[in-house]
């Protein structure tokens, strides 16, 4: 069983688990996800980690309640509670190393997996400028944590209530008009990532998305999590989930990520009943 030590709201429907695991958190590394299962009967969903402690042993993630899952999440379980199984780190880390200027890019709960990313570019001694994106002011969180380690931070909100108003996107283009990244990093919605990698491609920008396809098994068996990168055939959960982006065949993926709407919505239905 796995203990929740942290449990912190961000909004009605977006939460953060600090969970208990020494083991994992030892061998994190950013861009590493990990697998859990809440109960006997219950889905294997997998989360980005958005933080580690290796002091501590401790994961962080940080999720939105919004398939069956996340929802029994966020509903039943509370700081101190158990839940079943907790398996990771799974995938391969991202290749960190002195890039030059570093962009790192994080829209909506995209942000906290860019965290660690961040992080660990600011300290292989890159130059580092955070992008980061909400709908609004009041679904803005970690704004603090990315200042500890940007050399320049931007805050755009959709709505214009804080920050820079308009998309990430736009900020982006800003950005490689006038300081030239050496590389980027772009997690966010399948659509956020794939505008981002539009938007460096005529810069000739290398962007590294992390690609949150359908998981089951995490461990390339299912094939699943498969994705078109180069024109080969990858799975994400080994051979990613982080990849080239410019590379990435996006139309297939959110063709791909559509195929369960109509049973993600009945669990959905049941569950609310
Ligand atoms: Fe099954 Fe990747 S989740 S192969």
């Amino acid at each position: 069983m796995t203990r929740i030590v942290r449990r912190q709201a961000f909004s009605d429907t977006t939460f953060l688990w600090e969970v208990e695991a020494p083991d994992v958190a030892r061998a994190a590394q950013p861009g590493h996800f990990v697998m859990l299962r809440l109960h006997e009967g219950s889905e294997r969903i997998p989360l980005t980690v958005a933080d580690f402690d290796r002091e501590k042993g401790t994961i962080t993630m940080v999720v939105q309640a919004l398939g069956k899952t996340t929802r029994e999440m966020m509903t039943n379980y509370a700081e101190g509670d158990t839940f079943l199984d907790f398996v990771g780190p799974l995938g391969l880390p991202q290749h960190v190393g002195k890039f030059g200027h570093v962009v790192l890019v994080g829209g909506g709960l995209g942000v906290a997996p860019v965290y660690p990313q961040l992080r660990a570019f600011k300290e292989a001694g890159c130059r580092t400028t955070g992008v980061i994106g909400f709908r609004n002011k009041d679904l803005v969180f970690w704004e603090d944590k990315f200042k500890t380690y940007c050399d320049d931070l931007v805050v755009c909100t959709d709505d214009g209530s804080y920050g820079k108003p308009g998309f990430v996107t736009q900020a982006l283009k800003e950005i490689c008009e006038k300081d030239k990244p050496d590389l980027v990093v772009a997690i966010g919605p399948l659509p956020m990532m794939n505008a981002c990698v539009e938007t460096t491609r005529p810069f000739g920008v290398k962007t590294m998305v992390s690609l949150n396809a359908i998981m089951v098994d995490g461990t390339g068996m299912c094939g699943s999590c498969r994705v078109t990168v180069d024109g080969k055939v990858k799975f994400a959960c080994v051979e990613g989930p982080d990849f080239d982006g410019h590379k990435v065949d996006f139309k297939e993926l959110m063709a791909r990520q559509r195929r369960f709407k109509e049973q993600e919505a009945a669990a959905n239905q049941d569950y609310a009943h």
